[in-house]
């Protein structure tokens, strides 16, 4: 078995997952919607195995921790006090040409040279110049000069008429703007000798002042490498777009950046200066859309979590350290949703806040932070790809003292996967004060009352699928059934995460006792797991498609089970390993003991 050694692009694992039914885009046949994603068969089983997951060492293997589900409806007030409605914004900048939208942060740095162009003008001359164009070229076709018609090849075509009809050896004009305003003042000029009166009244009606022009400053950056005259281009379908048609630009003298987020990284155009851009989808509740019936779709789960704090408390009567976990839905208008689920408007998180004694708070961010690391190695993430990132004073919300991204290396670059941060008693402080409802625990050793303090661990679910299926991606090279080497793409999920457990093949599809035999084993392995059953093709090819979608097991009803060779083999079958592709054979009534042991 060798291992491809090339890295798995993102195309290949998109391409799959919409082959084998993991992630769809959402509303596709409409052309699709931005930011939202469907899980098909198998993406849902998948995500469903890392949320139960989840839920399990998270909430039931524990005792300090209780589960909640909440609206994703929000009232604003919530929002208001958790401070989402002020402050919840990422720093928005357009693309001055094409008016496409990015996070200001998110640009790279860049550096090279930066050409300014400080205005342009049209070479299209205007109405009343064309019609002395087309006086002096003795031309019985009247131009038309409605704004569909009038344009640079009518004055070309003028004055090419112009020079020929004088007999002049004016080369003609390339597509150039500076090229066919030299064109045509040359022209003119060299007739003017014969024809002052109408050349001069050309010369009038087109100076600069006269034409179209753009007095909007530009800049453009040419990265280091690229070709300079790339500038110039880019400036020319600026000013075009603010309606010059054959812009004629003019340049200051250049400057040099280094490592600089001024410009669209695609095409070098400047950008606008960032803007703060909320993130929060808001909707109208009830038949009146006003101020009055607006409610938010919650940007995170946490916020219900710290609301029903107090309910929690009282009906689950724990104490101080517990946690209240949440998995659910969050919504957010990202500015540029990317890289396949990564950044989705729709997506789930995982939240845990555990609250604690303000004294314990560190203790309890360095304990989460190592679960959660624990957490991703148990579902087949290793250790060496996942990195836990101290976030600097300087850039940690005002009110954590302390805050780790859990970055995961996917093959786009290393990317949060999960944030852990000790939030203080922020949440809980922000909705006493504004609720005027007392939050307070009560402490029965001491009889203090207090606002506990929290720690909490934010998962994305729709990142760690996407990290688990980046990671489980690989091609290698298996034999056919004919011993032939061939590539195979074989994903492999830990058996805990797998959407199916394991694949029921009797040998041959006609063979009636093998088919029998082969129902009757998904029938006693269904109640424990999820299974699928498969007589079509080779078996070689029925092992290939298990493995395209990370199926970790597959069994095999053969003459054997049925007894017809040895009558010692009867009702055993064969268990394939995915990953070693080594075959066992085991008799039936061990499977579940065996398999459940090896999926859990
Ligand atoms: N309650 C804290 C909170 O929401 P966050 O860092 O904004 O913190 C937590 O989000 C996690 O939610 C992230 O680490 C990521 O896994 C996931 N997440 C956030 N925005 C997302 C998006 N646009 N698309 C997919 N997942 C996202």
């Amino acid at each position: 078995m060798n291992k491809s050694p090339d890295a798995q692009p993102m195309e290949k694992i998109v391409s799959l997952c919409k082959r084998r039914g993991f992630i769809f885009q959402s509303s596709e046949i409409y052309g699709g919607l931005n930011g939202a994603w469907d899980y098909g068969p198998l993406g849902v089983e998948l995500k469903r195995n890392l949320k139960n997951y989840w839920w399990r060492v998270m909430v039931h293997e524990r005792d300090d921790v209780v589960g909640l589900d909440g609206a994703i409806l929000t009232h604003p007030a919530v929002l208001k006090a958790s401070g989402h409605v002020e402050g919840f914004s990422d720093p928005m900048v357009d693309c001055r040409l094409t008016n496409q939208r990015f996070r200001a942060d998110q640009i790279p740095l860049q550096s090279g040279t930066v050409f300014i162009y400080e205005f342009a003008r049209d070479a299209t001359p205007p109405p009343e110049a064309l019609l002395v164009l087309a006086q002096l070229a003795e031309t019985d076709a009247e131009p038309r000069f409605d704004k569909q018609t009038i344009g640079p090849a009518d004055a070309v075509d003028l004055a090419k008429r112009i020079a020929t009809r004088h007999g002049l050896s004016i080369p003609p004009p390339t597509r150039d703007p500076n090229s066919i305003e030299m064109f045509l003042l040359d022209v003119v000029a060299t007739i003017r000798k014969g024809e002052p009166e109408m050349a001069d009244k050309f010369l009038a009606a087109y100076q600069p002042d006269k034409r179209r022009i753009s007095g909007e400053e530009f800049r453009v950056l040419i990265r280091d490498g690229v070709p300079e005259s790339n500038a110039e281009k880019t400036a020319r379908e600026f000013y075009r777009k603010r309606g010059l048609h054959l812009p004629v630009v003019s340049l200051k003298p250049t400057q040099r950046v280094e490592n600089n987020r001024d410009f669209n990284p695609e095409n070098g155009a400047e950008l606008t200066q960032p803007r703060p851009f909320n993130l929060m989808l808001e909707t109208y509740l009830g038949a009146v859309a006003d101020e009055s019936s607006k409610a938010y779709l919650r940007p995170e789960t946490a916020q219900s979590i710290f609301v029903q704090f107090k309910n929690v408390l009282e009906v689950s009567r724990k104490k101080l350290p517990f946690g209240i976990a949440q998995i659910g839905k969050a919504f957010r208008n990202e500015i540029n949703p990317r890289n396949f689920t990564f950044r989705s408007r729709e997506f789930e998180q995982m939240e845990l806040e555990y609250f604690c004694r303000a004294e314990e708070g560190m203790k309890w961010l360095d304990y989460w932070l190592e679960e959660r690391l624990k957490f991703y190695e148990n579902i087949g993430i290793p250790r060496t790809k996942l990195h836990a990132h101290e976030i600097p004073d300087e850039e940690r919300a005002f009110y954590s003292k302390g805050t780790y991204d859990i970055e995961f290396d996917f093959p786009f670059g290393r990317q949060e996967l999960e944030g852990v941060a000790y939030r203080t008693d922020y949440d809980l402080q922000q909705h006493q004060k504004a609720s005027g409802k007392s939050l307070e625990y009560f402490d029965e050793e001491t009889k203090q009352r207090f606002i506990p303090h929290v720690v909490e661990p934010s998962a994305g679910v729709d990142r760690a699928v996407l990290a688990l299926i980046c990671e489980a991606y690989e091609e290698d090279t298996a034999p056919d059934e004919k011993g032939k080497l061939e590539t195979r793409i074989v994903l492999r999920f830990h058996p805990r995460m797998a959407p199916i457990k394991c694949a029921v093949f009797p040998l041959l599809k006609n063979k009636e006792p093998l088919i029998a035999k082969a129902k009757e084993i998904i029938d006693l392995l269904r109640p424990h797991m999820n299974v699928f059953y498969d007589e079509g093709g080779a078996i070689g090819r029925r092992y290939r498609r298990q493995d395209e979608i990370g199926t970790p097991f597959a069994i095999t009803v053969d003459f054997e089970t049925l007894g017809e060779k040895d009558p010692a083999l009867r009702d055993t079958v064969t268990l394939r390993d995915r990953d070693s592709m080594k075959q066992e054979r085991v008799p039936i009534k061990e499977l579940v003991s065996i398999l459940a042991s090896r999926i859990r």
